[in-house]
């Protein structure tokens, strides 16, 4: 029952502001159960140390990847509305965790206020499709950078833009998968670098 109350709160949470920043958040209830597990088990976490997550949203994904991540990674998720970032950090207690407000679009900064060279894994549910023009360039550009050779980019997507942006730099996606227990269905795609 308390775990229903909650799952309806956060998806309040995201649907107010949803409407409110809909090129920002781009869809109106955050993703489901079976699409964030999905997301996380494909990412193949368990010898990645440090895990970079774009757009967690209310944090459904993020408490996905925690649970598939080792004691001895670290995740950092980065969110640029506030109001999901509160949800979060009132929601989510792990350790292993750092939250931050920075934007996707500010990865070198984020790897150097951690103090690490390059990411093993990023995830990212931000909506390339809907990004201010030019943005979605700065940021695949930003992700290719900051991942460690043989690093894996994963994108969850309504549209394959991201693979239209994604494929100049890392090549042919090396995994794509539908996921249709979602409102609406999900393409995975993954990159290794
Ligand atoms: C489709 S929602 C995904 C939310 C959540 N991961 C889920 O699957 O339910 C996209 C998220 O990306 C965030 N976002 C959009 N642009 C961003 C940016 N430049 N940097 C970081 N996050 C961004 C939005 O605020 C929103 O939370």
């Amino acid at each position: 029952m308390k775990r229903i109350k909650s799952s309806i709160k956060e998806g309040a949470v995201f649907f107010k502001n949803a409407m409110a920043n809909p090129k920002q958040v781009a869809y109106v209830l955050p993703s489901s159960p079976w699409l964030v597990k999905q997301v996380a088990r494909v990412a193949d976490l368990a010898h990645a140390k440090r895990i970079i997550e774009l757009g967690p949203g209310t944090g459904g994904t993020t408490r996905a990847i925690l649970n598939e991540m080792s004691d001895d990674a670290r995740l950092v998720s980065v969110e640029i509305n506030n109001k999901f970032i509160a949800h979060m950090q009132k929601t989510i207690q792990d350790d292993r965790l750092v939250i931050t407000d920075q934007g996707a679009q500010n990865l070198p900064v984020i790897l150097k206020t951690q103090g690490w060279n390059a990411a093993d894994v990023i995830i990212s549910g931000i909506p390339f499709t809907t990004l201010p023009k030019g943005l979605d360039q700065e940021i695949i550009k930003g992700i290719y950078d900051a991942l460690k050779p043989g690093g894996r980019f994963l994108a969850y997507q309504l549209r394959d833009h991201v693979s239209k942006l994604a494929k100049p730099l890392f090549g042919p996606y090396t995994f794509k998968k539908v996921e249709y227990k979602n409102l609406p269905p999900m393409r995975i795609y993954i990159w290794s670098k």
